[in-house]
C-alpha cells in the first residue's frame, strides 16, 4: 500500500488544479495528515515585499511527534532506519521505529542535562554516523534549534558558522572516515572554538576511539552523558512558525547565510512532497546518498521519510570507496527500492567504467532519483539504462536549501519524464519565468529566470540575524516574487527543465559556493592583489572553480606559479574547506575590467570555457590587451 495520494496524472492534474484556485484547502488538507497537538488559527498569511510568511499559525505540532511517536503502534517493529559504515567489512547497524525512538528521547535529555532548552540553537559537526541523525531529532525533540555544519568545513567556515547563529552547544565526534582517509574533526572544533565564546559545552561521540584532548567542564563524551538520562522524554508542544533549523548556504555575496526554516510549513512540505515523488510501498528501502549536512540529508534522509514512516539509509562512506562498485553493492546488499544521489556521484561512477555496475543485480530498485545539480543527457542515459535497467522511472528533483523540498520534479511512475528536464511543478508550487524586465513569460517554448509567485509552506521565512538581506536576495530582483537564481526553460508541453545559476552561484558537485566567497578566500594570501572566480563546465563535478589571480609581485624570483598555487589551495582549505579548492588557477597580469572598474566576469567564463569566438566587444575595455594575455595564458 501506497503512502502517496496522487497515483495517476489525472490525480496530479487535479490536485494541481486545486492548489493554484485555492491553495489554502490544499495545504489544509496536507497538513491535516499529521498530528497536531492544537489546529492552528490562521492558515496563511503572506506578503513578498518585506517578506512575511506564516503558515499554520496558532497551530502547536512537534516534528518528531509525527516522525517517531505517530508511527510507534503500527510500526514500532519496522526498520527506521540502516546505517551502513565506511568500511564494509564494519558491521552495520538497523534502529526500528522504537529504538529511533528511544535514542532520540535519551539524547534529548542528555542534550537538556547539557543546559540545553527550547529556542537555544545546536550546532552539528559530524560524520554520517547514526548519532548525527539522532541528535537533530534530539534537538527538535525539545525545541531546539539545529544548525548541521557539514564535515567537510574547515575550523574556520565552522567558527563563523557558529558564531552567526550563537550556538550554545557543539555535537561532535573524535574523528570521521572518508574512504581510506581519517579526519580529525574533534580538533577542527577545537581549533573554531578559540574564537566562539557563546560555546559552553562540547559532546564527543566516540566515533575512532581516539584519545581526543577533552576540556574539563567544556567537553563531555557522549557514552558518560546516556547512562546519566532517563528514557522518557515527551515532545515539546512548539509553535507552528517557531525555528525548527538553521543552514548555511553560500549566495552571491562574501559571507554565507543561515537559511531559517519553521517547523509547520516545513514537516507538511517535506512530507508530502517525499511520499508522492518516490511513491513508496510500505516494505520499500529507501536511500538518499546525501549529507545529512545538507538539505537533500535534513528533508530526505531524515524528516521526509521518517514522516512517512519509510526505511531510510545513512552511508558513512563515499561512492568510490573500497572501490566505485560500493552504492551498487549496498543496494544489492539492503535490497534498496528507491535510490536518490547526484549527478556527479553518477558521472565519476559513470567514468570508472560498465564492469562495476555490471558486477551488482540492483533487481531491487524501483525508482531513482537525482538532485543537487542538472544532470546531462549522457549521465541521465547511463543511469537509466545501468542502474534502473530501463524499469525506473527516473525523478529529477529540483529545489534548493530555500525551498526545504522538492519543488519541480515527476511523480515516480505518475506523471512523465524526459531526459534532463525536472519536469512539472508539484501541487501546490506555482513557478514562472521571468524576462530581464520582470515580465511573466507565458506559454510555451519560453526560457527565462524561475521565479514561484506564490508561498508554499516549505519557504524559507528569513535569513538568520538579518533579515533585510533575505529581502534582498530572493524578494527584490522581480517584485512580488521569490527569485530562485536559476534559469529555466519550459517546452511545448509545459516542462521544466532547469538551466542552471544565473548569478555569482558556482555549483561543483553539488555544492553551493559564492565565487564572493572564493575571491575573499584567496585574497587573504598576502602575495595576492586581487581575483577573479568564475565557474566552467567541468565533466565530473558540474562546474568546477577558475581563479584568475593577480599577485603583487608577479616576477618575484622566488616565487614559482606552483608555489602561489599550492598556497592559494592551502588558503582557501583553511577558509571554507578542501571541497572548495579551484580546479585551475591562473596567474594574469591584470582582469579585463569596465572603465569604472568592474570585472567583466562574462569574459572569464568565456576564456574558462574556451569559447573565445563569442568575447564580444572588448574595445571599451579599460586595457583590452589584458584579454589576449589571459587567453595566452589560459589553463
Ligand atoms: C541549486 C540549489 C536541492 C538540494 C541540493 C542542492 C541546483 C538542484 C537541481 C536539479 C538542476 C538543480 C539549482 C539550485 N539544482 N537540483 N534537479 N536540476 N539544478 O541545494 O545547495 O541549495 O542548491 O542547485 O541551481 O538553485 P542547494
Amino acid at each position: 500500500m501506497k503512502s502517496s495520494e496522487l497515483r495517476s496524472f489525472e490525480d496530479y492534474q487535479k490536485a494541481y488544479e486545486l492548489s493554484v484556485k485555492e491553495p489554502e484547502i490544499f495545504w489544509e488538507e496536507q497538513a491535516m495528515k499529521l498530528k497536531w497537538i492544537k489546529k492552528w488559527d490562521k492558515t496563511l498569511q503572506w506578503n513578498f515585499d518585506e517578506p512575511h510568511i506564516k503558515w499554520f499559525e496558532g497551530g502547536k505540532f512537534n516534528i518528531t511527534e509525527n516522525c517517531l511517536d505517530r508511527h510507534l503502534e503500527k510500526r514500532g517493529n519496522k526498520i527506521a532506519l540502516i546505517w551502513e559504515p565506511n568500511d564494509p567489512k564494519e558491521r552495520f547497524l538497523r534502529l526500528t521505529y522504537k529504538e529511533l525512538y528511544d535514542k532520540v528521547c535519551q539524547m534529548a535529555n542528555v542534550l537538556k542535562r547539557n543546559g540545553i532548552s527550547k529556542g537555544d540553537v545546536v550546532c552539528i559537526y559530524m560524520p554520517m554516523i547514526p548519532e548525527l541523525a539522532i541528535s537533530v531529532l534530539a534537538c527538535a525533540r525539545i525545541g531546539a534549534i539545529h544548525s548541521v555544519v557539514f564535515a567537510g568545513f574547515s575550523a574556520s567556515a565552522l567558527a563563523g558558522r557558529i558564531q552567526d547563529a550563537k550556538a550554545k552547544l557543539i555535537l561532535t565526534s573524535d574523528g570521521l572516515n572518508r574512504g581510506a582517509k581519517q579526519i580529525p574533526t574533534k580538533r577542527i572544533v577545537d581549533e573554531a572554538l578559540e574564537h566562539c565564546p557563546s560555546v559552553q559545552k562540547v559532546i564527543v561521540v566516540d566515533r575512532l576511539g581516539w584519545a581526543v584532548d577533552m576540556i574539563e567542564g567544556r567537553d563531555v563524551y557522549l557514552h558518560n552523558e546516556l547512562p546519566m538520562v532517563d528514557k522518557h522524554c515527551p515532545p515539546e508542544p512548539m509553535d507552528a512558525e517557531d525555528t525548527l533549523f538553521i543552514l548555511y548556504t553560500s549566495g552571491s555575496t562574501g559571507k554565507p547565510k543561515g537559511v531559517v526554516h519553521t517547523i509547520g510549513g516545513y514537516a507538511v512540505f517535506v512530507d508530502y512532497t517525499f511520499r508522492n515523488v518516490f511513491q513508496m510501498d510500505e516494505s520499500d528501502i529507501y536511500w538518499c546518498t546525501a549529507d545529512i549536512g545538507w538539505v537533500t540529508g535534513h528533508s530526505y534522509i531524515v524528516y521526509g521519510p521518517l514522516l512517512a514512516g519509510a526505511t531510510t539509509t545513512m552511508f558513512e562512506g563515499i561512492p568510490t570507496y573500497p572501490d566505485p562498485g560500493r552504492f551498487w553493492q549496498v543496494i544489492d546488499k539492503y535490497g534498496i527500492t528507491h535510490f536518490y544521489t547526484a549527478p556527479t556521484a553518477i558521472r565519476s561512477l559513470m567514468a570508472a567504467g560498465e564492469d562495476h555496475v555490471l558486477s551488482y543485480s540492483l533487481d531491487s530498485l524501483k525508482v531513482i532519483g537525482s538532485v543537487g545539480e542538472p544532470i546531462n543527457e549522457e549521465a541521465w542515459h547511463w543511469y537509466n539504462i545501468h542502474v534502473g535497467k530501463e524499469k525506473c522511472p527516473i525523478v529529477d528533483t529540483w529545489w534548493q536549501t530555500e525551498t526545504a523540498g522538492i519543488m519541480i520534479s515527476s511523480l515516480a511512475g505518475v506523471t512523465p519524464t524526459k531526459p534532463t528536464y525536472a519536469a512539472y511543478p508539484l501541487p501546490g508550487v506555482q513557478p514562472v519565468l521571468l524576462d530581464g524586465e520582470g515580465n511573466e513569460l507565458h506559454g510555451n517554448n519560453v526560457e527565462g529566470y524561475l521565479c514561484i509567485k506564490y508561498p508554499w509552506p516549505g519557504i524559507l521565512r528569513t535569513t538568520y540575524g538579518d533579515h533585510d538581506r533575505c529581502r534582498q536576495t530572493y524578494f527584490s530582483n522581480y517584485k512580488g516574487y521569490y527569485f530562485t537564481g536559476d534559469g529555466a526553460k519550459r517546452d511545448e508541453n509545459g516542462l521544466y527543465r532547469i538551466i542552471g545559476r544565473v548569478d555569482d552561484v558556482i555549483n561543483v558537485s553539488g555544492h553551493r559556493f559564492g565565487t564572493a566567497e572564493i575571491e575573499n578566500a584567496i585574497n587573504i594570501n598576502k602575495k595576492v592583489v586581487e581575483s577573479a572566480v568564475v565557474g566552467y563546465p567541468h565533466d565530473i563535478k558540474g562546474q568546477g572553480i577558475y581563479a584568475f589571480v593577480i599577485l603583487w609581485n608577479e616576477n618575484d624570483e622566488n616565487e614559482s606559479p606552483e608555489r602561489v598555487r599550492s598556497e592559494i589551495n592551502e588558503t582557501i582549505t583553511a577558509e571554507i574547506g578542501k571541497i572548495a579548492k579551484p580546479d585551475k588557477i591562473q596567474i594574469v597580469r591584470g582582469l579585463p575590467k569596465t572603465r569604472s572598474g568592474k570585472i567583466m566576469r562574462r569574459i572569464l567564463r568565456k576564456i574558462a570555457e574556451n569559447d573565445l569566438s563569442n568575447l564580444g566587444d572588448i574595445s571599451t575595455l579599460l586595457d583590452p590587451t589584458v584579454v589576449e594575455e589571459i587567453i595566452e595564458g589560459r589553463i
